[in-house]
């Protein structure tokens, strides 16, 4: 099939795209660089040098014309989202649509978007969240991830643009960027491995659903003919508290000092994991890597490239 990868240069589309080529797709993608990495591409792709906000993106379409576009380009930093929620809603709302309407006026089958369990059902009422929890993100980066959803749900109706929205939970492996806002694993990974300090934000009793990014990316696939119109989280259904993550990892590193903790993080959520029962009836997807199996990967990967 031909598929069109937004963010293909980024940790988890670089990992989607690794795999759709591993299957024999045709696949292109459309990056900007502004975190994405050139390396991360698959030799393979068919890269655009493009914002997703760009009016060029009509001349991607026209050329490429995909059947599957896997939205993953987005402005992923919550902290970023509060300083600046104009910018975040430009990329993440308009950009958005600016694919939806190539999309539609190129015939595109499927859609397949990365929402995020994390953001948009703000702080829990319940635990684990499920599809039905309500929607009150606390931060302008869950509000525009979780607008697109309601785009989509338009496009399929007045349009019939199929898709899939993946709401996932704390990502992490192998070329996920530590620096700055980079998810947490990523972060403490580089700095134990370069013996640096260990910073925890907050108490470090916020709890996270953490899952291995080829288990996402598994999902990716299988979202490719499969949950038309359909929501799911992708999530494991348990928390662990960053503390824990700490402790894992220090154990596995041999770290060997213990870490700091400086101010909580504005606009973040204490505790947040997902009811993945969904997904696992409907597209037999539950995560196989084991946080353990999964951690060990990530070190790795940042002993080879810190
Ligand atoms: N990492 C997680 O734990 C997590 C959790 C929930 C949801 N998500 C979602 O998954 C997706 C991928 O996140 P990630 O962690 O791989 O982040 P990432 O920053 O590694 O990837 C995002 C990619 O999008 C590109 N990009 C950003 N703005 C762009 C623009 N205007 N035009 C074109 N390209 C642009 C970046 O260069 C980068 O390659 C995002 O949509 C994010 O909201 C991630």
């Amino acid at each position: 099939m031909r598929v069109l990868v937004t963010g293909g240069a980024g940790f988890i589309g670089s990992h989607v795209v690794d795999a759709l080529i591993g299957e024999g797709h045709s696949v292109a993608v459309v990056d900007d660089f502004s975190s994405g990495k050139r390396e991360h591409v698959n030799p393979k792709a068919r890269l655009y040098e493009l914002d997703i906000r760009s009016r060029d993106l009509e001349q991607v379409f026209a050329k490429e014309r995909p059947e599957v576009v896997n939205h993953h380009a987005a402005q992923v930093d919550v902290r970023d989202s509060v300083a600046d929620p104009i910018f975040d809603a430009d990329v993440n709302i308009v950009g958005s649509l600016n694919l939806l309407e190539c999309a539609r006026e190129h015939g595109v089958r499927k859609f397949i978007y990365a929402s995020t369990g994390g953001a948009v059902y703000g702080e829990p009422i319940r635990l684990p969240c499920d599809e039905n929890h309500p929607l009150n993100p606390v931060c302008p980066y869950g509000v525009s991830k979780l607008a697109v959803e309601h785009y989509l749900y338009v496009y399929r109706l007045s349009y019939g643009l199929e898709h899939t929205i993946l709401r996932y939970p704390n990502v992490y492996g192998p070329r996920q960027d530590p620096s700055g806002e980079g998810g947490v694993a990523a972060i403490f990974a580089r700095q134990m491995v370069q013996g640096e300090q260990v910073v925890i934000n907050g108490s470090g009793e916020q709890e996270r659903d953490f899952i291995y990014v080829h288990d996402i990316v598994r999902a990716n696939m299988l979202a490719m003919d499969r949950g038309q119109g359909q929501v799911y989280n992708l999530g494991c259904g348990v928390g662990t508290s960053i503390n824990e993550l700490f402790a894992k990892m220090k154990e596995m590193t041999g770290y060997a000092s213990e870490p700091v903790h400086g101010p909580p993080k504005i606009g973040e959520t204490l505790k947040i994991y997902l009811d993945g029962a969904k997904v696992k009836r409907e597209l037999r997807w539950e995560p196989a890597v084991a946080l353990e199996e999964g951690l060990r990967a990530t070190i790795e990967s940042f002993r080879d490239t810190p």
